[in-house]
């Protein structure tokens, strides 16, 4: 099977999506920092008065993300014990996304969660349904409306098809009253990647 073309790339798309709706002064959210790729994006696109909390469970990827991060002229900051994050600025966290509300001190305007494992990395250590669900509903309740929630879901692994019910079946749940949600996949590979996308609907004004 071939690699997946541009079209095909999912996390473009996710970014892409994301982009059209960040502004100056939100607060961002990368729920799986990894090697920081999407954290980097995050941080390109938040400006000098917003902030972006990015987590991971695994040191090595804290590492790899802020090394991103620094080569591209970012200052991150660490952080290794539960506090509310109000001021501007990128924290990479060393905690469980599903602990976010720990941290989170305001309204998300924009969050991804590449799951998986990382790359190149211990594949045992990867997103599992019940703290990635929560983790997703924690943040679904945070978004400011029209902010987005986007997920980059993987089938290939152990557990990965299992993760990837779960998500889609959160997000097929979803209020229509209250939420979008677009699904987007390639359809002619096998075990595609699949992307999903929530936004709060903004608040009409009678
Ligand atoms: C596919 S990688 C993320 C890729 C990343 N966004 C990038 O741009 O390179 C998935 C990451 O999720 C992390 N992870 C697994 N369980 C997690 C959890 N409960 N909370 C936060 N991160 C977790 C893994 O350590 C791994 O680094």
């Amino acid at each position: 099977m071939p690699s997946p073309g541009f079209l095909a790339q999912v996390t473009d798309w996710a970014h892409s999506l994301l982009d059209e709706i960040i502004l100056p002064g939100d607060t961002l959210l990368d729920l799986t920092a990894g090697n920081g790729h999407d954290t980097l994006f995050l941080a390109r696109r938040m400006g000098e008065t917003g902030t972006l909390l990015a987590f991971d469970v695994q040191p090595a990827a804290l590492a790899a993300s802020e090394r991103q991060l620094r080569a591209a002229d970012f200052s991150p900051r660490r952080i290794d014990a539960p506090q509310r994050i109000a001021r501007p600025g990128i924290y990479l966290i060393a905690d469980s996304h599903h602990c976010l509300d720990r941290y989170l001190a305001a309204e998300v305007r924009a969050a991804i969660a590449n799951l998986g494992y990382l790359p190149g990395s211990d594949k045992r250590v990867m997103t599992r349904p019940e703290t990635t669900e929560a983790a997703l509903r924690l943040t679904l309740d945070a978004l400011a409306p029209g902010g987005r929630l986007a997920v980059v879901a993987y089938c290939g692994h152990p557990g990965g098809e299992e993760e990837t019910a779960a998500v889609q079946a959160l997000f097929a749940a979803l209020p229509a009253a209250e939420f979008d949600v677009l699904q987007l996949t390639a359809a002619n590979h096998r075990c595609a990647p699949l992307l999903l996308v929530a936004e709060r609907r903004p608040v009409e004004i009678a």
